[in-house]
């Protein structure tokens, strides 16, 4: 039997990245290693990876027209991401970022803009046909519609045999007090960095203990915190670390929060333990950040 598809919502954007050595100081003048466009957006990010992987995948997220739409759908299309489920908004203006992207620093610095385009609509997500689906990611953003998309499938889920429901997860990443609700749903929570600071906590471990009792009872959090690796609770209480696999010269990790994601929930839906689930997405986001974009991971 085919493998049912990982659909994963939320945002794509185009990223136009600058390779700098060392970050410019402000008001001088620095000529980059490399410059590029690259389709971006976590959601997005995220099904590049699963696709790269071998994972039959979905992306839904809002297109707003123009030169940069034309050139994320080519590149979706590139990747075998399936595009049914883009809501067009043909008045809105395409969401973009400048990133520069230091590689002796392996740090990543966004300036990101998104004007006016609408997040996708619990409304929208009626249109989406449960039956053709394993697990559904959402990257955190209009949490309230978010909240209503997620018990639409937990009430789907109740109407079916334990081998038809399909897993969830959700990302918090940006420390916004709206996007906090969103712990209370999903078999799966992401957590960001940020996020854990935010709360007060100081590393992944303290972050994913002092946030259990925010998640709903049997539900797992992972924390990733860069080259620290990752640690997660899972659904007993148990709780697991994976280090990191930094690779030999760090030169990108623009999307390595997005690649973790992809490979720990391709590996927790094909039945994967925690503690495998989390080694596989420190490696493949480890290898993520030894090479420019995506290509190569694998
Ligand atoms: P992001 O910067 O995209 O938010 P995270 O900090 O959440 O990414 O890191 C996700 C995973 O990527 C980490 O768990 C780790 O495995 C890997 N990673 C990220 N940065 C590094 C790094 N500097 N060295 C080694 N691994 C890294
Ligand atoms: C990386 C990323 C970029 C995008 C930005 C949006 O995680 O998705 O591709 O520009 O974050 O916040």
């Amino acid at each position: 039997m085919e493998e049912k598809r990982i659909l994963c919502i939320g945002l794509v954007c185009l990223d136009i990245i600058s390779v700098v050595d060392v970050y410019p100081l402000e008001d001088t003048d620095t000529r980059c290693l490399s410059q590029r466009w690259q389709r971006g957006g976590n959601a997005s990010n995220s099904c590049t990876v699963l696709s790269l992987l071998g994972a039959p995948c979905a992306f839904m997220g809002s297109l707003a027209p123009g030169h940069a739409a034309d050139f994320v759908l080519a590149d979706l299309r590139r990747y075998a991401v399936e595009l049914t489920h883009l809501v067009p908004h043909p008045e809105s203006s395409f969401p973009t970022s400048i990133v520069i992207s230091s590689a002796s620093r392996g740090t990543r610095t966004i300036l990101h803009t998104n004007r006016n385009l609408p997040d996708v609509t619990a409304q929208d997500f009626e249109q989406v046909d449960l039956t053709q689906y394993k697990w559904i990611h959402w990257e955190g953003r209009n949490a309230a519609e978010q909240v209503k998309m997620i018990q639409r499938v937990e009430e789907y889920n109740r109407t079916c045999p334990a081998h038809q429901r399909v897993s969830t997860s959700v990302e918090v990443e940006k420390p916004r007090k709206e996007l906090y609700q969103l712990f209370g749903y999903g078999d799966v929570v992401f957590v960001s960095k940020d996020v854990a600071k935010d709360f007060g906590f100081h590393s992944a471990p303290e972050a994913v203990k002092g946030l259990r009792t925010r998640v709903r009872p049997g539900a797992t959090v992972i924390c990733a915190w860069a080259e620290a690796g990752a640690d997660a609770l899972g659904p007993d209480g148990e709780l697991v670390h994976s280090d990191a696999f930094p690779p030999e010269t760090i030169v990108d990790t623009l999307g390595a929060g997005d690649t973790f994601n992809a490979a720990v929930l391709l590996a927790l839906s094909r039945g994967q333990r925690l503690q495998e689930a989390l080694a596989f997405g420190c490696q493949v986001a480890g290898r993520k950040c030894g090479v420019h974009g995506y290509d190569g991971i694998v």
